[in-house]
């Protein structure tokens, strides 16, 4: 391969007909690549197949690690997270009617449980990806990979349902389209493997006008099921609580969720949760998926459309950061020296965080929701696994620093 400064705008049938990398997705991968990108000079367009309002409008995560923080404000987009976001020194694990504060700042040298909204940081990302002059194509449709195997792929999609067929080339595709985008497709199956666990529970997730009720997140494990305290605002509260992930939230009335709430985040100190008026509800289900390998030929996929976690290490989002941050020091190598040493090793260096926030995200969930199939010997073994976590420093260290964020490579 050989690095090629694009000049594919001077041929074009339209203005964006070539660019150097084509992004499909304006998720928080899709976006931060072309950002980091940019910073480097090398040009992209992102193809999203929703409309802003909607991705900018879609609640999802919440907590980000540390060096993610770190470098939403090394890349100048922090402004509005460092005025509005929750920083908390550590998290609450509740079990037996009893709390415990895991310190996190204290065991990790000083990294915080930052609480900043998805969608907020999608929406920071768009309008100064777009204020630097960048390419979002919103609305798109029908998108599909040519000639990935060769040194010119292309992507062929249409502007909005009924658009004529565009053909977007480029030196490099990333599919950054969440879990059930067209891009993890397109490897090749012989060459895929796919490592999945499905739990039989999923999240029941509201959010409730009210003033937090806890200074940090509380995790809590009781008889009747998960439930996570968590805010995103001094007027807005994030809620969730464990249901069946085949559920209808028709069958959840409001007051059915605060009686849930109330009686799964009880201790015996008195505490009590403050309700209002819910304006928003839904259920997700919870997998645990990893594909091997992350790339085929110029195609690179990262983020969701890669892996998924279930949500209760909050890494979701965190690890589409990190993909795509290795994905732009090797395109960047790649463009300034032709080394494809980068590329080459984009799916082993990935999946070795991966596999890490994997175990991390598998083990948070076991330990802290209501599985009726495991045997009760089983559930009494996650209860001991608690009361140790809450004595041992060591152990409380481990989960620090894996829910902080493990250092990147
Ligand atoms: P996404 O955010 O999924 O972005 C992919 C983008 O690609 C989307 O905007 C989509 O519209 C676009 N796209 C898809 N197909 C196409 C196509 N054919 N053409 C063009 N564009 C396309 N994580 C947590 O840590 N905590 C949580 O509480 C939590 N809650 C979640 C709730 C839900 C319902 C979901 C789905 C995920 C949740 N996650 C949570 C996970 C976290 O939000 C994701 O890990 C994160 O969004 C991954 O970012 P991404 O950019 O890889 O993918
Ligand atoms: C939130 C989501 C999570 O998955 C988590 O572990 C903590 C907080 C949230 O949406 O605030």
């Amino acid at each position: 391969m050989h690095p090629t400064k694009s000049t594919h705008t001077q041929v074009a049938r339209t203005p964006i007909a070539g660019t150097q990398v084509a992004i499909v997705g304006a998720g928080p991968a899709g976006l931060f690549l072309s950002h980091l990108l940019h910073r480097q000079g090398i040009e992209s367009i992102i193809l999203e197949h929703r409309s802003r309002e909607e991705i900018e409008g879609t609640i999802r995560a919440g907590v980000l690690e540390q060096w993610v923080v770190d470098l939403m404000n090394g890349m100048g987009l922090g402004d509005r997270m460092m005025r509005e976001a929750h920083f908390h020194s550590g998290i609450t694990l509740r079990f037996d009617r009893r709390s415990h504060h895991i310190d996190m700042a204290e065991l990790t040298g000083g990294k915080r449980v930052t609480v900043y909204a998805q969608h907020e940081v999608i929406r920071d990302l768009v309008s100064s990806r777009l204020e630097d002059g960048g390419t979002i194509l919103f609305g798109v449709s029908d998108v599909q990979f040519l000639d990935l195997d060769g040194k010119a792929p292309r992507v062929r999609f249409r502007r909005g349902p009924d658009g004529p067929v565009e053909e977007l080339r480029c030196d490099f595709v990333a599919g950054c389209d969440g879990f059930h985008g067209p891009s993890r497709q397109a490897i090749p199956t012989a060459t895929r493997n796919e490592y999945q666990m499905v739990y039989p529970f999923g999240w029941l997730g509201i959010l409730t006008e009210a003033p937090p009720s806890h200074p940090e997140l509380i995790y809590a494990n009781h008889e009747r099921g998960f439930a996570l305290l968590s805010t995103r605002s001094p007027e807005v509260q994030r809620l969730y609580i464990q249901v069946d992930p085949k559920d209808d939230i028709a069958n959840w009335s409001d007051d059915r969720i605060w009686s849930e709430l109330h009686r799964r985040l009880e201790d015996d100190s008195g505490w009590t949760l403050t309700e209002g008026p819910i304006f928003q509800k839904g259920i997700i289900a919870m997998r645990s998926f990893v594909c091997d390998p992350m790339q085929h030929g110029r195609l690179f996929i990262a983020g969701d459309a890669a892996h998924i976690v279930p949500p209760t290490g909050a890494k979701g989002l965190n690890l589409a950061v990190a993909d795509v941050l290795v994905l732009s020091r090797a395109l960047t190598a790649y463009y300034r020296s032709g080394t494809t040493e980068g590329l080459d090793g984009y799916s082993a260096t990935c999946l070795r965080r991966i596999w890490k926030a994997e175990r991390f995200s598998w083990y948070m969930t076991t330990m802290l929701h209501r599985n009726e199939r495991e045997s009760p010997f089983e559930q009494r073994v996650h209860l001991a696994e608690l009361d140790y976590l809450v004595q041992s420093r060591a152990a409380m260290t481990a989960l620090a620093e894996n829910y902080v964020g493990l250092p990147m490579e």
